[in-house]
């Protein structure tokens, strides 16, 4: 298993819920509280609003985005967030959100290309990561293997889905130009198998202290849920 150690009182409080609300509000809490409450949040699976309850609404700003429009207060694009996250200026935003249904890897490889990240710079990443249906049916999202460093026909994904995921969260590291500084995780016990994963990163200043340091997890936190 992996090193997992600091930051794990503040999600291993929160094990025991069902749905898994309890951890994915508890490391949205760590990650704005890690990266700074003035910042502004792109939510990009903004859905009906409860992270951003719960969560978004303490930052110093938000804006949403979903297929589907919500009657309520919040700021956000109504459409498909690979259009929107091709479309906007991504610099105003610290904290990234990508509550996906399955696969989140497509928006955040577009966010990796198109967020510059400034040395010293600190930015936050959460992601709802289920992508495990698919690799037991044989399959892996494009985006996931792209991120992943993944290529040909492989067998067997589901089994190696742990260290595909860690691979994938290093490429996106590397690709947006930082070193994962701080990781906190919690694991979904459905049949879906999801992982909830909060991630704070800071800029680096060259690619090769860049590929070292994302292959290293300095802080990382997992909890799981029953
Ligand atoms: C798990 S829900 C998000 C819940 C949300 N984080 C909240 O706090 O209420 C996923 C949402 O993503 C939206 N969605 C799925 N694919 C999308 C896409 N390509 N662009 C925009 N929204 C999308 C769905 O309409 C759904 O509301």
């Amino acid at each position: 298993m992996p090193r997992w150690s600091g930051g794990l009182q503040n999600v291993a409080k929160v094990t025991n819920h069902r749905h898994g609300k309890p951890a994915k509000v508890q490391i949205r809490q760590n990650v704005l509280d890690a990266v700074g409450r003035d910042v502004q949040v792109f939510d990009a699976f903004a859905g009906s609003g409860e992270m951003h309850r719960e969560v978004w609404r303490k930052a110093g700003g938000y804006v949403g985005c979903d297929q589907k429009w919500f009657r309520d207060e919040r700021c956000a694009y109504v459409a498909d967030n690979r259009r929107v996250l091709r479309s906007i200026d991504l610099a105003p935003f610290s904290i990234f959100d990508f509550d996906a249904f399955g696969s989140p890897w497509e928006q955040m490889l577009i966010v990796a290309a198109r967020r510059a990240v400034r040395p010293g710079e600190r930015i936050g990443v959460v992601l709802t990561e289920g992508s495990m249906m698919k690799l037991k049916q044989g399959g892996i999202p494009k985006a996931l293997g792209v991120a992943a460093g993944l290529t040909g026909k492989l067998s067997g994904l589901a089994r190696w889905r742990d260290e595909i995921i860690e691979r994938a969260i290093g490429g996106f590291a590397h690709r947006i130009g930082c070193a994962v500084d701080r990781r906190w995780q919690a694991a979904g016990k459905s049949a879906a198998q999801v992982l909830y994963i909060g991630l704070v990163l800071t800029g680096v200043s060259d690619a090769v202290e860049r590929a070292a340091d994302s292959d290293s997890r300095r802080e990382e936190t997992f909890a799981g849920l029953s």
